[in-house]
């Protein structure tokens, strides 16, 4: 991204249509904005990519569940997407469907040229597969012998006829790349993960399904009508299809892409496939893909059984869009995990955008309509104010630096120094006692030094809050362009004058939390709140119902093997797949006597692995000397009840 090249392609993942946009989507989508928004801003030519990924047996089996065709399926959610990113005025170029004819045709073609060269051969694939991930898994990869290692869900047996890519010619080439470009992968803990990942040798990688045909056909040429493409593949070439290739080839000058966004769960197949793919192909290699880390509500995994998956619109209109974009690119390091609760959003808005930004804002517009008229002249802002302009210049300098790497909090971090520097400068110059002494030239200088640092601190934040800078810009009678970025940013120039607008307050504070779907909040300790005294030992109802327990049906047992204690079971809580829990009942029921009985769950422990096996919640159960006994409903209830 940096200005020697004059284009910049930036991606997002192509989403799938199996379910609606949440957070999750807003933020990988609101971060490849922000870098587009930049990249324009600093006068590049920039191609923003965004779209959805249509095919595959996860939309496919989702459509069947909802009665409907993938097709009709897949144009209903898509439309989901591309509305949430207009309303977000997500500023995108493109919007790519895997299932546009350009796309397509651009597919096929590559096909064609990796078979051609020779690295797609066809023989037998078995193996197991999660159609929730889209992944193939060896035997010793799962969890279990069953769970997929990255979702816990339950893998199908996949055994078919299929084309394979030769993925392992590619190891040493993946590793020089690694190597030679330090930056290709960030952060550069997830780098490393696929360096080891990479180390450990790379198998041969299953291309093409026979199971189910919702999928890219082979190309003519091949006259194998039976296979589609694996969904990956597809997938990973929109990045290219979306420019022509194969078609076209109109916009290929954008490639090789700047960044490639992705949430952490994808970056394997982004920092390996793809990249062998382009090698395969001819192609460069793009030259950053950047790995996030993923939102927890409240500390916890969100998730539709749970029900406290995050509405990104809901929020936006809760707490207004530019606030949510500030807080989720200033709240988390980019690479790590991130927990959204209404109660760090609101101190951010509150704190970091009222009280600091804000607040400049209406001082300026203050004191320059009291002490001259909402006119503001900088003549006189180096006589009196040159430290302060140079310690934000300094800091100014090294924000692109933080936008290359990708730590877009950091660069909001950095901002936010000379916002303090400009509050400060008011609480340290007075510029009231000033005026009252008679020494307005002073005055007014102060006040042009903190005009010109929101001037500044404006044009850096617009890529994240476009219509709030624009507002402060409009305020201060200046535009934010390209022009101005080099003026006040590259150059380090002062505007002459400032010719002041009134405005109503930017961030009114927020006292209370205000989604409606908010679920019940586990509250973090606090000196405030009196804590149940140990002696009583009493909770409040609300900490009761921290813990959820529900009727679960018990589909399966069986022993774990090696353990005298141990049994484990399959629970059905009337979610979309069973739940398997470790109890430690085996001295106390057989196997065979609880399949078809209820039982009284905690529905929401964090899993844990007992002797090596996944245990996803807990029975409850009462034991006195006489022995133990399962908890039970009196008469039986449907699978999921809740108890409380
Ligand atoms: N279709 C593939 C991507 C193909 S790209 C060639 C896919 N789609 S997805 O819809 O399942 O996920 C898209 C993105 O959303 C991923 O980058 C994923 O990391 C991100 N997120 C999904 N849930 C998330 C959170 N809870 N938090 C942050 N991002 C998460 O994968």
């Amino acid at each position: 991204m940096s200005q020697k090249c004059k284009t910049a392609y930036i991606t997002t993942p192509i989403y799938y249509v199996n379910d609606v946009p949440h957070i999750g989507h807003a933020y990988t989508t609101i971060i490849a904005d922000t870098l587009a928004r930049y990249s324009r801003l600093i006068g590049m030519e920039t191609l923003f990519l965004t779209g959805t990924d249509e095919h595959g047996q996860k939309i496919q089996e989702a459509a069947e569940k909802r009665g409907k065709q993938p097709q009709e399926y897949a144009d209903e959610i898509s439309a989901k997407f591309r509305d949430l990113w207009d309303y977000f005025d997500i500023s995108y170029d493109k919007f790519i469907r895997t299932t546009d004819e350009k796309h397509i045709k651009g597919v096929q073609k590559a096909f064609e040229v990796m078979y051609e060269k020779g690295d797609i051969y066809k023989d037998n694939y078995e193996g197991f597969y999660c159609v929730s991930c889209e992944t193939f898994f060896t035997k010793t990869q799962l969890v279990d012998n069953e769970f997929c290692p990255d979702c816990g869900k339950p893998t199908t047996i996949v055994k078919e006829e299929s084309y394979f890519f030769r993925l392992s010619k590619y190891e040493e080439r993946l590793l020089e790349w690694y190597a030679d470009k330090e930056k290709c992968v960030l952060p550069k803990a997830k780098k490393n993960e696929v360096i080891n990942f990479v180390k450990q040798g790379l198998h041969d990688l299953s291309i093409t399904r026979t199971s189910f045909d919702w999928g890219v056909k082979l190309p003519a040429s091949l006259n194998d009508p039976k296979h589609v493409m694996y969904v990956w593949l597809d997938a990973l070439m929109n990045y290219i299809t979306a420019l022509g290739y194969g078609t076209d080839e109109k916009e290929m000058y954008f490639w090789p892409a700047t960044v490639h966004l992705v949430g952490k769960d994808i970056l394997r197949f982004h920092a390996i496939y793809w990249p062998a793919f382009l090698m395969s192909l001819g192609l460069e290699l793009p030259k950053h893909i950047g790995a996030h880390g993923w939102w927890t509500r409240n500390g916890e995994k969100m998730s539709k059984s749970k029900g406290n998956v995050v509405d990104p619109r809901e929020v936006a209109d809760a707490y207004g869009l530019e606030n949510f974009r500030y807080f989720m690119l200033r709240e988390v390091p980019f690479g790590q995990d991130g927990d959204f609760s209404q109660k760090a959003l609101i101190d951010r808005i509150n704190s970091d955008l009222s009280n600091d930004l804000g607040n400049l804002l209406n001082r300026i517009i203050g004191m320059s309509g009291k002490y001259n008229d909402f006119v503001i002249s900088s003549e006189n802002v180096m006589k009196f104010h040159r430290q302060e302009i140079e310690a934000t210049d300094a800091i100014i300098e090294k924000l692109p630096a933080y936008i290359y790497d990708l730590q877009l909090n950091r660069y909001l971090e950095e901002l936010w120094k000379v916002l303090t520097i400009a509050n400060q400068a008011i609480a340290t110059h007075e510029p009231w006692v000033k005026i009252k002494e008679g020494k307005k030239e002073e005055a007014m200088a102060l006040v042009a030094l903190v005009a010109n640092l929101l001037a500044k601190v404006s044009v850096m934040l617009s890529p994240v809050m476009p219509k709030t800078c624009q507002t402060i810009s409009e305020a201060l009678g200046f535009v934010i362009d390209t022009q101005n970025y080099e003026k006040l940013i590259l150059d380090k120039a002062l505007l002459e004058t400032f010719t002041i607008q009134k405005v109503p307050p930017l961030f009114p504070k927020i006292e209370e939390e205000l989604l409606k779907s908010e679920p019940p909040r586990v509250e973090k300790e606090s000196p405030k709140k009196e804590k149940p005294k140990e002696e009583d030992g009493l909770i409040t109802i609300d900490q009761f119902f921290q813990t959820k327990l529900k009727i679960g049906t018990i589909l399966e047992a069986e022993e774990v093997p090696k353990s005298d204690r141990l049994l484990k079971l399959k629970v059905d809580l009337g979610e979309e797949t069973p739940r398997q829990i470790i109890a430690g009942i085996k001295e106390y029921y057989k196997p065979e006597e609880l399949v078809g009985t209820q039982v009284c769950v905690v529905a929401n422990l964090k899993p844990a692995k007992i002797m090596g096996h996944l245990s996803q919640c807990m029975l409850l159960a009462a034991k006195d000397k006489n022995g133990l006994s399962l908890m039970r409903p009196e008469s039986p209830k449907e699978s999921g009840t809740p108890v409380g």
